[in-house]
């Protein structure tokens, strides 16, 4: 398959403004990824292409770009999945995610996302006295299960990075940072459910989301985000 590859460039020491790079690229495979049709540009076309990525197979969240209109990991989309069957040649468009200050073609600056994901401390908070004999801290299954879900964020940022809330008022701490809340909140050997709450049910907080449903579509690890809001939300009306 033959395949255009049209990036969205930006380098501040070279120009003012972003533009389009075009690359050609042919013997494309169905199951190549677009991170590695974006490897070929860099190590064969274009060194100066800049862009995140580590783990190559979905786990670490550093290559969340939008791919033809919609964020996605490069590393987990596959080039079968933009082509309809049987179709021999294929146009992708590559962008950085929106929202954030881009730096250098497809890296943005990750700090305001990492400001709002601090911002609901996502850490474990109990300063109750340890059990005895060096126990752990007993959960039921059950009382795991309610916040399984929300445990399974890696952090990529393309749940914040697609809702318009964000985009229209980047004080909004964003999706992401709600399912992290929502993973402390709802555990129930922690004890910060309270001071989080404050945080999340603030003028920027859950409130600023209207439903939209763009960050679950977005979401590589398929949590149920929108509903993992609702649930914080619900919190709020009934714990606080
Ligand atoms: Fe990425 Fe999903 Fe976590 Fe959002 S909730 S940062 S989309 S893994
Ligand atoms: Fe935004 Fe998701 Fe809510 S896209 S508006 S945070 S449902
Ligand atoms: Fe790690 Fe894609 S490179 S998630």
């Amino acid at each position: 398959m033959q395949v255009l590859l049209r990036i969205r460039r930006y380098n501040p020491e070279l120009r003012d403004k972003p533009w389009w790079g075009e690359y050609s690229l042919d013997n494309v495979a169905p199951h190549d990824t677009v991170l590695e049709l974006l490897h070929r540009v860099k190590w064969t076309m274009d060194g100066s292409l800049s862009l995140r990525r580590s783990c190559a197979h979905g786990v670490c969240g550093s290559d969340a770009m939008r791919i033809n209109g919609a964020n996605a990991l490069a590393c987990k989309m596959l080039v079968s999945r933009l082509a309809k069957p049987g179709q021999q040649s294929l146009k992708i468009q590559v962008e950085p995610i929106l929202g954030l200050p881009v730096l250098k073609d497809l890296i943005v600056d990750m700090e305001p996302f990492m400001e709002h994901y601090r911002s609901v401390l996502p850490y474990f908070i109990n300063d109750s006295p340890a059990p005895a004999n060096g126990r752990e801290r007993l959960q039921s299954p059950e009382d795991r299960a309610i916040f399984d879900d929300t445990t399974k964020c890696i952090l990529c940022a393309a749940c914040t990075t697609s809702c318009p809330s964000f985009w229209a008022n980047d004080k909004y701490v964003g999706p992401a940072a709600i399912v992290q809340a929502h993973r402390f909140i709802f555990d129930s050997r922690d004890e910060g459910a309270a001071q989080r709450l404050e945080v999340v049910g603030d003028t920027f907080g859950v409130w600023k989301c209207r439903t939209v449903f763009n960050c679950t579509n977005a979401c590589p690890r398929e949590i149920e985000i929108t509903r993992a809001i609702g649930e914080v939300k619900h919190a709020l009306t009934t714990k606080s």
